[in-house]
């Protein structure tokens, strides 16, 4: 069972948190009780030691912490921090990644899933600085429990009550179940334009950033998979723990995605592949009065295409990006390319899809299913694709 570190923040909610503890506990998990100091002002942390069996931790620099380097030692043994109840104050400075106590120099050290569960006054929870960062924090993958609405301390009544329980506790659940929901599974994502030479210093290549694909990649790890990542030259960074093949140009792509194949579980083909090479490439930079009027072009390999021709047991995604007739030409390509699941993106529309952080997409079955997602950042839309994905592949089975 996983240990669950729960963070808790100085909200009159704080009360509560007893229950979350409990309730993760019931359901197998050990877990360590991490206080700011104003929570500890409010309910002593004796009563969490004595409830989780194991000291609450409030002080960054307390010398009787059972690991040298406590904050980076706890983020790798837990599965999940959940911070419950979540005050304006530490929601802020996880946002800006302000690390002055346990609690925020911890968030930032954990690489697995946070979940937050705010509690404040509604005007302090409406803010247009609360809400900024709490969307900059979804941006990054931190999920919320949403606060309901009803009686607040304060008197007030609206929305900023801390979520229920029971509610903290199933959805704190669900999140560490997803983190094991590709354990044991290889994963072959490609990302990223890639660049056809015409010579040493000039190449045919497209807008593409590779950051769908990181996340991509980046999600499938984080639900526990082996991940090798295909990337063409890109300007970010691949995530910390995918196996990362670098190539330049479609053939050298190609002959790395046929390497991995056999290997895959999963193929998720996010790159985009030039579709045309010059023919007749130079081995040394064409001096421009020898440059001829026109160059001849002669098409790439379609990757996609050849792995749907010999694949076996590996599950095919396809990204298709469209300027028109989305679904139809999207599905025509999963047809086409022999393929399980297709995101398509509208790259007409404005704000999403090549070089944006944000990304809308129809996600196609191989049943011809289809289903819009809302605009969002690709780190959220890579979770909701790969939710689809896991659900798509179970029922092919
Ligand atoms: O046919 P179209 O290029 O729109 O199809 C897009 C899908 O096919 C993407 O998943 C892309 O990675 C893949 N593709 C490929 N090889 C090509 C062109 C596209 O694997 N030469």
């Amino acid at each position: 069972m996983a240990k669950i570190a729960l963070g808790v923040t100085s909200s009159v909610s704080i009360y509560k948190a007893c229950e979350i503890l409990r309730g993760f506990q019931k359901a197998g998990h050990e877990v360590q009780a991490v206080m700011t100091r104003n929570a500890a002002r409010l309910v002593s942390p004796l009563l969490f030691s004595s409830l989780s069996g194991r000291k609450a931790i409030v002080d960054m620099f307390a010398d009787d912490l059972p690991w040298s380097v406590a904050h980076v030692a706890l983020a790798k043994e837990i599965g999940l921090l959940v911070v419950a109840p979540a005050t304006a104050n530490i929601i802020a400075k996880f946002a800006r990644g302000i690390a002055d106590d346990f609690l925020s120099t911890f968030y930032l050290a954990v690489e697995g899933p946070v979940l937050i569960a705010p509690a404040m006054n509604a005007a302090m929870f409406l803010h247009p600085k609360t809400q900024a960062n709490v969307r900059e924090l979804r941006s990054r993958g931190v999920e919320f429990v949403e606060p309901g609405r009803g009686y607040l301390a304060c008197g007030d009544e609206g929305v900023g009550r801390l979520a229920e329980p029971g509610e903290i506790v199933a959805r704190g659940l669900e999140l560490l179940r997803r983190s094991e929901s590709l354990r044991g599974r290889t994963v072959l994502v490609t990302a990223g334009p890639t660049r056809e030479p015409l010579d040493p210093v000039r190449f045919l290549s497209n807008r593409s950033s590779g950051k769908m694909g990181y996340e991509m990649a980046r999600e499938a790890i984080a639900r526990g998979a082996r991940v090798v990542l295909v990337t063409g030259p890109v300007a970010i960074f691949p995530p910390a723990k995918a196996e990362v093949v670098r190539v330049e140009t479609a053939a050298e792509m190609e002959a790395a995605v046929l390497r991995e194949f056999p290997q895959a579980d999963f193929v998720v083909m996010a790159a985009a592949v030039a579709d045309f090479r010059f023919a007749a490439p130079a081995g040394r930079k064409i001096k421009k009065p020898d440059l001829p009027d026109s160059l001849a072009l002669v098409r790439t390999p379609d990757i996609l295409k050849s792995l749907g021709g010999r694949k076996t047991t590996q599950y095919l995604v396809g990204f298709a990006a469209e300027t028109e007739n989305l679904r139809e030409n999207a599905l025509a390509k999963v047809k086409a390319k022999n393929l399980d699941f297709m995101v398509a993106n509208d790259v007409a529309a404005e704000g999403v899809g090549f070089d944006s952080d944000d990304n809308q997409a129809l996600l196609i079955d191989a049943a011809g299913a289809a289903a819009p997602t809302a605009k969002m950042s690709k780190r959220e839309l890579s979770r909701e694709i790969w939710d689809a994905i896991e659900k798509a592949h179970a029922r092919r089975r």
